[in-house]
C-alpha cells in the first residue's frame, strides 16, 4: 500500500439516477461529477455508487433484501445484479472516456454477507489496483448471503467496510440534498441542516430519525447514518455534500471549504 491513505467517495443513486422514474440515468450529472473527480486529481481514490432507480425498484419487486423465499426470486436476483452492472457501465463510460483509469470491481463476485453484513471480502484486487494507480469503482449490489441465501448490499456498507479495512483518510458522500438534516428536507420545510457534527451528536440524531426508513430497500438517510457511525467511531471523518450542485464534490475532494455537513469523531 502506498503512503497516502485512501479517500473514499460515495455517489448516491439519487444523484446519478432520477429516482422518480425507473431506469433513468442522469448522464449529464455523471459527466460533471467525473470532470470534478478528474480535476481534483486525488491519489488513492475509491469510488462507490448507489442503485437509485436502477437497483432499488427491481430489488423491491422481488424482495431480494430479505433473502430466499421463492423460486421467482432467482430471476429477480439475476435481474437486480444485471441492472446494477448496466448503471455501473454508464458511470464507467463517463470515467473511462474522460481518460480516468477506472476499473470496476463487481461486489457480487467478491463479497459474501452474513445476515446482511459483509462477512468476507476478497480485497486483494482492490489493493493492487490502488497500488498501480487505478481508480477502483464498486457499487451497491445483490450479493450472496450465508444465512439468507442472498440479499442487497448497500454502497454505504461497502464504504464503511473499506474505510475501516484500508484505514481510509476520509469519506466524501455525494447526495441530492445539501447535507445532513434533523428531518427529511424534502418532506419538512423547516428541516435544519448541520454544518458540523461529532460522533456523539450523530448518535443522538440517529435516535431522533430512527434506524430505518421504509422508502428505500437499503434504509435511506437513517440507514446511511448507521453505516457511517462505524467508520466515524474509528476516527475516519465524513463530509456529506450535494453532488447535484457543481463543484461541491470537487471542493470536498480537495478538502476545501464547502457547503455541506462534516462529521468527525470529536473527543
Ligand atoms: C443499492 O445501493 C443497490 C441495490 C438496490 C441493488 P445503495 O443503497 O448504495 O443505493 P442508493 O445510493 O441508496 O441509491
Amino acid at each position: 500500500m502506498s503512503e497516502v491513505k485512501p479517500t473514499i467517495l460515495k455517489i448516491g443513486g439519487s444523484v446519478i439516477t432520477d429516482k422518480s422514474s425507473e431506469l433513468t440515468a442522469r448522464t449529464e450529472i455523471m459527466n460533471r461529477i467525473v470532470e470534478e473527480i478528474q480535476k481534483a486529481n486525488i491519489k488513492n481514490l475509491i469510488v462507490v455508487h448507489g442503485g437509485g432507480s436502477f437497483g432499488h425498484p427491481v430489488a423491491q419487486k422481488y424482495n431480494i433484501r430479505d433473502g430466499w423465499k421463492e423460486e421467482a426470486q432467482r430471476a429477480g436476483f439475476a435481474e437486480t445484479h444485471h441492472i446494477m452492472t448496466v448503471l455501473n457501465g454508464l458511470f464507467m463510460d463517463a470515467l473511462v472516456w474522460h481518460n480516468i483509469p477506472a476499473v470496476s470491481i463487481t461486489p457480487s463476485s467478491c463479497i459474501i454477507t452474513e445476515e446482511g453484513r459483509i462477512k468476507c471480502f476478497d480485497d486483494a484486487i482492490l489493493k493492487i489496483l490502488l497500488k498501480m494507480g487505478f481508480l477502483p469503482v464498486l457499487y451497491g449490489d445483490a450479493v450472496l448471503d450465508t444465512k439468507l441465501g442472498f440479499t442487497i448490499l448497500s454502497g454505504d456498507q461497502i464504504i464503511s467496510y473499506i474505510a475501516k479495512k484500508l484505514d481510509a483518510q476520509r469519506i466524501v458522500i455525494g447526495v441530492d440534498v445539501d447535507g445532513l438534516y434533523d428531518a427529511d428536507p424534502k418532506a419538512t420545510k423547516t428541516a435544519k441542516m448541520f454544518k458540523h457534527l461529532t460522533l456523539e451528536e450523530l448518535r443522538k440524531l440517529q435516535n431522533l430519525l430512527g434506524k430505518n426508513s421504509a422508502s428505500d430497500v437499503t434504509g435511506g438517510m437513517p440507514g446511511k447514518i448507521t453505516e457511517l457511525l462505524l467508520a466515524i467511531e474509528q476516527g475516519i471523518p465524513v463530509t456529506i455534500v450535494n453532488a447535484t450542485n457543481p463543484n461541491r464534490i470537487l471542493k470536498a475532494l480537495r478538502s476545501e471549504e464547502v457547503e455541506g455537513t462534516i462529521i468527525e469523531k470529536g473527543d
